[in-house]
């Protein structure tokens, strides 16, 4: 079965509250959080004190998106504040494998993440250590945008990659996802669909959420 992520970039920041437990209540099966530097990408969202609030009445896994340089920096107090998944970029470390064995010793499953101009190729030397490749389908750094196209081909090769390689990993997509496109990315072998606008800025998130977890699931990934 996928997995739904409503990235609460998209909620209403004055409502925290509520846009939390609309997530708890509703068909989701994880929060995504976007972490944003100011350097990695032009914006800056919010940090670990703010995951650390989300995480006192979060009830499902907390999918925390490091979109930051050196994330090598920070990651052991990201886990702290209640982390259960990290995600770095590829393009924000020089020391990949070095930042996945450190995610792991600070008890959270670890994630690498590609820029839509980076090729897949840069995880043949990871692909059997991570537990998730995040296809990012916008440019990172705003939510709202629109999807790149051109990254259902990368999803078949990442997908790819896993099985040739036997890796544990799954496959999550990141930008402007929502019920136009998500059947396709499910198809190209994506296993969680993160979904900030298209949850939080609808008439009906809930319903949003129930749709986009109603969809059919790729039976080769569904186990
Ligand atoms: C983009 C973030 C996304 C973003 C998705 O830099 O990583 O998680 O919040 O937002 P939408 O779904 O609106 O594209
Ligand atoms: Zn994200």
């Amino acid at each position: 079965m996928h997995l739904i992520a409503p990235s609460l970039l998209a909620a209403d920041f004055r409502r925290l509250d509520q846009a939390i437990s609309l997530v708890n209540e509703s068909e989701a099966d994880w929060f995504h959080l976007d972490v944003m530097d100011g350097m990695f990408v032009p914006n800056i969202s919010f940090g670990q004190f703010i995951i650390q609030q989300v995480a006192k009445d979060a009830k499902k896994y907390l999918d925390v998106h490091l979109m930051i340089e050196q994330p090598e920096r920070y990651i052991e107090s990201f886990a702290e504040a209640g982390a259960d998944g990290i995600t770095v970029h590829a393009e924000a470390t020089k020391h990949l494998h070095r930042v996945i064995q450190q995610i792991k010793a600070a008890g959270c499953k670890a994630g690498v993440a590609l820029n839509p101009h980076t090729p897949v190729s840069v995880l043949e030397n990871v692909i059997e250590d991570i537990d998730l490749v995040l296809i990012m389908t916008v440019n990172p750094g705003f939510g709202g945008q629109k999807f790149i196209y051109q990254s259902l081909q990368k999803i078949r090769q990442a997908y790819d990659m896993i099985v040739v390689r036997n890796s544990p990993a799954i496959i999550e997509v990141d930008g402007g996802i929502g019920l136009q496109n998500a059947r396709k990315v499910l198809e190209a072998g994506a296993r969680v669909l993160v979904a900030g606008s298209a949850v939080f800025k609808a008439e009906d998130p809930a319903g949003v959420i129930r749709d986009l977890k109603g969809l059919e699931s790729n039976p080769l990934i569904s186990v």
